[in-house]
């Protein structure tokens, strides 16, 4: 009965989840009689290690001002010292990406829309909404994505 049920679960989830489930199958302890049918946790289930990706050192981002990730598609600011924030770097106006900070605002260069680098609100349009805010983590001298 188990194994029926795992293979039913691998031909609804593809190929690509039939690795997992398979895993997930696996982990029964032995002796098991199939009446409890709940996974053991697996190695995708363990705690992640705290924060996120790495973004970036503080000292790379100027006080007042901000740096543009473009891999990433996010821009992080320090608009005072020690208070850093992050934004995501597509434009709301028509999904282009900002590609610097200056003179306090971080700035489209699309059709020159600016945002605040305090908040991302808009300073100056065609754009109506500012940047999205992401969610950071300064660990020491590391920002990390939250
Ligand atoms: Fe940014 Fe238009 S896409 S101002």
């Amino acid at each position: 009965m188990r194994e029926t049920t795992c293979r039913r679960t691998v031909l609804a989830a593809g190929a690509a989840v039939a690795g997992s489930a398979l895993i997930g199958c696996s982990e029964y302890n032995e002796g098991d009689n199939g009446a409890d049918s709940t996974p053991r946790a697996t190695s995708a289930t363990q705690a992640q290690p705290p924060g996120g990706e790495e973004l970036a050192a503080t000292a790379d981002i100027p006080v007042g001002g901000g740096m543009v990730f473009k891999d990433r598609k996010i821009v992080v600011t320090q608009p005072d010292a020690g208070d850093f924030k992050a934004f995501s770097a597509v434009c709301p106006h028509q999904g282009c990406l900002v590609d610097k900070v200056a003179d306090g605002t971080i700035d489209c260069p699309c059709h020159g829309s600016k945002f605040a680098v305090a908040d991302a609100s808009v300073e100056e349009g065609p754009a109506t909404r500012p940047l999205e805010e992401m969610k950071i983590t300064v660990d020491g001298d590391t920002i990390r994505l939250a």
